[in-house]
């Protein structure tokens, strides 16, 4: 097929990129020129493992290109995927001014019958909206469809050409039958709905997930107290099928550009028709707090001593494999340490840059290696389970630090890693050594 992908952000690019690779003829649009003169320069905007090397895989095969041109872009495509961005409200709504913006430019351009799909997260009844505003401009014939995206930063094209399964919110049969013909090629559990209920589809599933983390989180919280290990709960939860283990890991809770966001739009959703979703309110609450758990832990070791101590950090983006920094628990965390007069000396091995961007001016020590980071430190926190912090020797980092004290807010080293230390180990939900 001739597809057009607007806008280039992580659903955009790695959605593009991965049509392509299935052989299609993409054409990936966006507004920003800069962006566009990197990857038309074989750069990739956002770090993604494996994206830059099908990126110009595709390239140089001529099934992908990229331009600011949206009219040209939709003018030879016959299908037309919205992935722009829906940033939050200060009320926790989807701001849809990309969208709708989109819509008119897509409109004013069609010279034919047109597919639009809408790949961004968006309210239920968006694409009708987007139908309308289309229809209103335009006497050209098209289809909406929503697809939503399931894909994880870190692991995008991973999930992208190996999906668990395609969700398509159609009206009419033979656009369903198209999209369907599309994305064959990955996966035979396509799933075929009304549009209203693909649109929700992405929210539940966000906000299941969501619920899970919180859940299994305030599971920890109570081991913490009761002398149980989360990580053995976890694993005789998941065995059963009804459960399943993934998205059972305790830990200082969910980040990123996601879960965060989808979770609180559809807390809004729901308030929008007179209904409270106390269940999703609880999840983001639990999730909050969970991110002080590593700060409890230093308040109960240092107690009103722990101003003036120098602490170490070790990862700041929301999750490994990424520098998305976004709503990353390690931002409200150094800054409660930096807040309260802590010295802290940060380290991530990719998204130091975003982080300080997003930061600002701060006296934190930005560090260039794991090691380096906890020199003469009186206690370490681990915030992101980055492969390089498991694979330091213990005896060097202990060397390194003031005091050999270790929090780990993922849950990264069991108990025979510490063996012949001399670490106080703490983690989230399993007993703490010493
Ligand atoms: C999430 C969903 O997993 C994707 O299916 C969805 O497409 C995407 O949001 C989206 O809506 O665009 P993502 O935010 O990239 O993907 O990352 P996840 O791997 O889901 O992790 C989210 C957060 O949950 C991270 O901060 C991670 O550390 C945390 N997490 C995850 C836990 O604390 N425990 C777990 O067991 C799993």
């Amino acid at each position: 097929m001739n597809i057009t992908v607007i806008g280039t952000g992580y659903v955009g690019l790695v959605s593009g990129v991965c049509y392509a690779e299935l052989g299609n003829r993409v054409i990936c649009v966006d507004k920003d020129r800069g962006k566009i003169d990197t990857l038309n320069a074989g750069g990739i905007p956002i770090y993604e493992p494996g994206l830059k090397e099908l990126a110009s895989a595709n390239r140089a095969a001529g099934r992908l290109s990229f331009t600011t041109d949206l009219a040209e872009a939709v003018r030879r495509s016959e299908l037309i995927i919205l992935a722009v961005g829906t940033p939050p409200l200060p009320s926790g709504e989807a701001n849809l001014d990309y969208i709708d913006q989109a819509a008119l430019e897509i409109a004013d351009a069609m010279n034919g019958y047109k597919i639009v799909a809408v790949k961004s997260t968006v309210p239920v009844g968006t694409n009708e909206r987007l139908g309308k505003l289309i229809r209103a401009r335009t006497s050209k014939r098209f289809d909406s469809i929503s697809l939503p995206e399931f894909l994880r930063e870190g692991s995008a094209i991973q999930d992208t050409l190996h999906p668990d399964r395609i969700v398509i919110g159609a009206d009419s049969p033979s656009a369903a039958a198209t999209m369907a013909l599309l994305h064959r090629p990955l996966t035979e559990r396509i799933v075929v709905t009304d549009i209203r209920s693909a649109e929700m589809i992405k929210y539940a599933s966000n906000a299941f997930l969501a619920t899970k983390i919180s859940f299994i989180n305030e599971i920890a919280n109570i081991c913490e107290k009761v002398g149980a290990d989360v990580t053995q709960v976890a694993e005789g939860m998941g065995y059963d099928s009804r459960i399943g283990s993934s998205f059972l890991k305790a830990g200082i809770g969910y980040g990123g550009s996601c879960f965060p966001k989808d979770t609180r739009a559809l807390i809004q959703i729901a308030g929008n028709v007179d209904y409270e979703f106390k269940l999703l309110r609880s999840v983001v609450e639990v999730n909050r707090d969970q991110r002080f758990n590593v700060i409890r832990k230093l308040e109960t070791i240092f107690g009103s001593e722990l101003n003036g101590k120098t602490i170490a950090v070790w990862g700041l983006a929301f999750k490994p494999n990424t520098d998305d920094v976004r709503d990353s628990p390690a931002l409200d965390i150094i800054q409660h340490l930096v807040d309260n007069g802590v010295n802290v000396r940060a380290y991530d091995p990719i998204a130091t840059a975003n982080f300080r961007a997003l930061f600002g001016k701060s006296d934190v020590v930005w560090c260039d290696g794991a090691l380096d980071t906890a020199r003469g430190a009186d206690a370490l926190c681990l915030l992101t389970e980055w492969e390089e912090f498991s694979q330091v020797d213990l005896g060097e980092l202990q060397a390194a630090l003031n005091r050999p004290i270790l929090i780990d807010g993922r849950n990264v080293f069991k108990e025979e890693h510490l063996l012949g230390t001399d670490f106080v180990y703490y983690s989230v939900g399993r007993p703490s050594l010493s």
